[in-house]
């Protein structure tokens, strides 16, 4: 099957390991790379919904014939193995994926993929011990934040930049993130003009916009 470049993007973040979870798996083609890939020996697909669920369990029926797969519908990480080595857990907001890791237990590796509040998601990874070892933006019609975390690893210097706009976005930054940076830039302009007074709200992300962006293109 043809995986969207945003679902191409997770699938080269994963790596080999023992076992796997994909929780929120819903089509469940990310598990499905594993394992054509051979990358993992046992995964567990999971999801709250059930119609969800049984989509990925249709694409992976074979899988989970032989044993090597096996579904559960549930909430976030309650009906996973706690000794599961790397967990996916993609498209949900990030104050969701946060109730689950809080209310679950902390894999050895993650690789997330929060829809918004990033900066909440980096900051919970980091006091919760994590190593945030990639941490970068990339386009696929529109932006994507993606997280990959290790419970024992070198830690990087998060400061408040990093925090806001991840960590590699900053320090290698990519032309995808320049393109948002100069996006969200010209929108805080036009959000200004379209209100015809000064917004101090607007202001400050316009700001806090052009810093990054200034400070990215000095540094190319
Ligand atoms: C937008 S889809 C993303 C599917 C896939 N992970 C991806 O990135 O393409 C979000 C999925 O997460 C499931 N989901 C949302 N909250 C969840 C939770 N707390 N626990 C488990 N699954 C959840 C939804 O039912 C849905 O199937």
């Amino acid at each position: 099957m043809r995986r969207s470049k945003r679902l191409q993007v997770l699938c080269s973040e994963l790596c080999a390991c023992d076992s796997f979870a994909d929780v929120g798996c819903d089509h469940g083609y990310c598990t499905q790379y594993m394992l054509e890939k051979g990358l993992c020996r046992s995964a567990v697909i999971s999801d709250i919904s059930e119609k969800s669920l049984r989509k990925a369990e249709t694409l992976l029926s074979d899988y989970i014939a032989s044993g090597k797969v096996r579904g559960v519908c549930c909430f976030g990480l309650s009906g996973i193995p706690s000794d599961t080595e790397q967990v996916l857990i993609a498209g949900m907001g990030g104050e969701e994926i946060v109730s689950i890791l809080q209310n679950g237990f902390f894999p050895n590796r993650l690789v997330l993929q929060p829809m918004k509040n990033t900066p909440k998601l980096r900051r919970f990874l980091l006091d919760s011990g994590y190593s945030i070892v990639r941490d970068y933006t990339f386009m696929d019609g529109k932006h994507y934040d993606v997280l990959c975390a290790l419970r024992k690893g070198a830690r990087r210097a998060y400061g408040e930049r990093e925090l806001r706009f991840g960590y590699d976005n900053v320090h290698t930054p990519s032309a995808d993130f320049l393109r948002l940076a100069e996006g969200e830039i010209e929108k805080c302009r036009a959000r200004l003009r379209a209100a015809g007074e000064d917004v101090p709200a607007i202001r400050a992300s316009l700001k806090e916009w052009t810093e990054v962006r200034n400070e990215i293109t000095r540094n190319l």
